[in-house]
Parts: C-alpha cells; sequence; structure tokens
C-alpha cells in the first residue's frame, strides 16, 4: 500500500523536508514505500510501518556534538560505543522525540531505536525496518539487490539473516564496533526472530 494512504504521511513529509537534506529525504522516502510494500504479508500494522520508516532516520544529518547533547538532555543512557561515535544515537534520539512529538506505538520506539545495529529480541517490526534501511531500492550496492531478491524469492527470515551477516561483516571494519550487531546476528542463527 502507498505510504499516501495513511492519513499522516502528508503532514509528516513536510516535517522530514524541513529537517533532513534531499538525499536523507529520498532513502527516507524509498525506506517508507519498500517497508509498506512487504509489511503488511509479515502481518504489521502499516502505519506503524510508515511512521517507523519515515523518522528512522530524523536525527541522521545533526552534527555529532549536538547529538551529545541531546542525548543528554534527554537521559537517553548512552555506550561507550555511543559516547566515541555519536552517530550511532541517531536511532536513540529519533525514537525519542518520536516518542514525544508524535503519538507512536512501542513497536515504533522500539524499531526506529534499534535500526542502526538491531538488538536480539528485536521485535518484527525493527526487523523488517532494519531490512528495509539496507535494501531500500535506491541502495544501489550489489548486496542490498541480493537483500531484494531474497525478499522476493524466498523469505523474509533468509532476507534478515543475510542483511544482519552484511551489516555485521561492515560494522567489522569501523573504527567503533558496537557489539549489539553480532549479539543480535548470533540471536537470529540460533531460531531467534519470526
Ligand atoms: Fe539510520
Ligand atoms: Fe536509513
Amino acid at each position: 500500500m502507498p505510504i499516501i494512504q495513511e492519513p499522516t504521511t502528508k503532514a509528516y513529509l513536510k516535517l522530514l523536508r524541513e529537517r533532513l537534506s534531499d538525499a536523507r529525504l529520498s532513502h527516507t522516502v524509498f525506506t517508507a514505500e519498500y517497508l509498506s510494500s512487504f509489511a503488511p504479508d509479515l502481518g504489521l500494522n502499516h502505519g506503524d510501518a510508515v511512521v517507523a520508516a519515515l523518522f528512522h532516520d530524523f536525527y541522521r544529518d545533526c552534527a555529532p556534538e549536538a547529538m551529545l547533547q541531546d542525548a543528554r538532555q534527554l537521559r537517553i543512557p548512552m555506550s561507550d560505543c555511543q559516547l566515541e561515535e555519536p552517530l550511532l544515537l541517531h536511532g536513540p534520539l529519533a525514537a525519542e522525540w518520536c516518542r514525544r512529538e508524535l503519538e507512536i506505538s512501542e513497536a515504533v520506539y522500539e524499531a526506529i531505536y534499534w535500526h542502526t545495529t538491531g538488538r536480539p529480541g528485536l521485535g518484527l517490526l525493527g526487523q523488517a525496518l532494519y531490512v528495509a534501511d539496507f535494501a531500500e531500492p535506491s541502495r544501489r550496492f550489489p548486496e542490498a539487490e541480493q537483500a531484494r531478491q531474497l525478499l522476493r524469492r524466498e523469505n523474509f527470515r533468509t532476507a534478515l539473516l543475510f542483511t544482519t551477516e552484511i551489516r555485521h561483516a561492515v560494522n567489522q571494519q569501523k573504527k567503533v564496533t558496537d557489539p549489539n550487531t553480532e549479539a543480535f546476528l548470533l540471536w537470529l542463527k540460533t531460531g531467534g526472530a519470526a
């Protein structure tokens, strides 16, 4: 179902346009349209899927110092990784902002909060956003196309496992590696998730 069919989408897009760069807005809309195309098949609420995708990167264009400052102000607990790499806070900050400013469900809050790293026990909406963020159709790298194919030809679980394996491998190359992604992968491999 197109995202514009949700009654709040128009107003949300206005907010996003004021806040995000053109490239980020484009990625956001692609993520939302893509997630909304498969969320109902997973039994997810369409409105929840749209709002989670639209706001997942709401803080992504903020400067690192501003992220740290806002996280302190909002009393978001920060890990050593997040203190070293404030970009890792953009999910938690967006989730907190949405909780305060919009009427969101716990599932939406969790999905936005953990969309960068995943975590063991992550709910289905969070899992679906994790895949959609990685594989939305404007992502041109070959692994994104592979994930889209797995979702089309195999099933969601296969696409999720593939996405997590790739994202974990990419994280390993980074200066700061958040341990939640490895724990998420282990959880999936040992039978966690839908
Ligand atoms: Fe993000
Ligand atoms: Fe994103």
